[in-house]
């Protein structure tokens, strides 16, 4: 018979070698697998471990040892308090991408009325199932090229109760519409392609998630210039960026909306993470 502490001891002496935090890893595997809290699993080293857990437990060490992110080996993810199953179609939702939907809340509290949105490049689907959790009365279409990030999308969006107010599509971006956006979320890839390669936080993600190609702008930069023909007056544009991006986003930004207030926002990291683009109201006939 094993116990928890001998096990997890164990575990945490595999995973010096692969992680840079190898307790909190090790920690939270434990009390993934066996339905506990952390606190639980620290507290309780004599506690003796079910022979299948911990087989599934060494099963899950092996992957990690294959440098497979934490996130995808336990299948699921927090993000702005929710549980998101993940694949490894789809990025690890990021703790900085929730500044982005503290920004269209605040959006959407100053403006009441507004309830459609868009979310390009929905990934997990994070963020438009986040806010529409959040907002019962928004309605969004959630954007991905690809398609079995779309089909782990609608997954979570069923899971969290939203899915009647989600319309998952695949798309270069977005799709013609009739009717204009309020709000429009864009985390789309930003990572420069030469960049890539060296980065080990993007190690097992999906390179369709993260390459921005040239610079990391060429995707953001496509849409930008088309981004005038789907968001509507005194509509408001969130862009997630990469740190270095904010004055030569702000600055494509301008260029394509040149009436609207444009500022580049800083995470908790002191890094700038979002620019944000609100439009005017369009002036009724007899303000002219
Ligand atoms: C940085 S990830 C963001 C995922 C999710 N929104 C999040 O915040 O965790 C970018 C997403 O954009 C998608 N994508 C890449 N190019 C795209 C394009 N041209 N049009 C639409 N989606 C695209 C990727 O498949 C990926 O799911």
């Amino acid at each position: 018979m094993t116990t928890l502490g001998e096990e997890l001891k164990h575990s945490i002496e595999s995973l010096d070698e692969v992680s840079d935090s190898p307790n909190l890893d090790a920690q939270t595997l434990f009390a993934d697998r066996m339905g506990k809290s952390k606190a639980w699993i620290l507290a309780h080293p004599e506690a003796e471990l079910p022979v299948k857990t911990h087989h599934s437990i060494q099963a899950d060490i092996i992957q990690l040892k294959n440098r497979v992110p934490l996130p995808y080996v336990l299948g699921h993810w927090e993000f702005y308090g929710l549980d998101f199953i993940l694949t490894q179609d789809t990025l690890i939702p990021r703790p900085e991408t929730e500044l982005l939907v503290e920004q269209a809340l605040n959006y959407l509290s100053q403006h009441p009325k507004k309830k459609w949105a868009a979310d390009v490049g929905t990934g997990s689907g994070c963020i438009a199932i986040a806010l529409a959790k959040t907002k019962p009365n928004l309605s969004f279409i959630a954007t991905d090229i690809s398609y079995p990030a779309l089909k782990v999308a609608h997954e979570n969006a069923s899971r969290h109760d939203v899915a009647k107010r989600i319309q998952f599509i695949q798309s270069d971006l977005l799709p013609p519409v009739n009717q204009p956006y309020d709000l429009i979320c864009a985390n789309l890839p930003y990572i420069p392609a030469d960049l890539l390669p060296t980065l080990k936080v993007a190690k097992g993600e999906p390179a369709l998630a993260l390459d921005g190609g040239l610079n990391g702008l060429e995707i953001i930069g496509r849409f930008l210039e088309s981004a005038p023909h789907w968001i509507s007056p005194g509509g408001c544009l969130l862009i997630e960026i990469e740190q270095s991006q904010g004055p030569l986003v702000q600055s494509l930004a301008r260029r394509a909306f040149p009436l609207a207030e444009t500022n580049v926002l800083k995470d908790l990291a002191g890094f700038d993470r979002l620019v944000t683009i609100q439009l005017p109201e369009k002036k009724s006939s007899n303000e002219d």
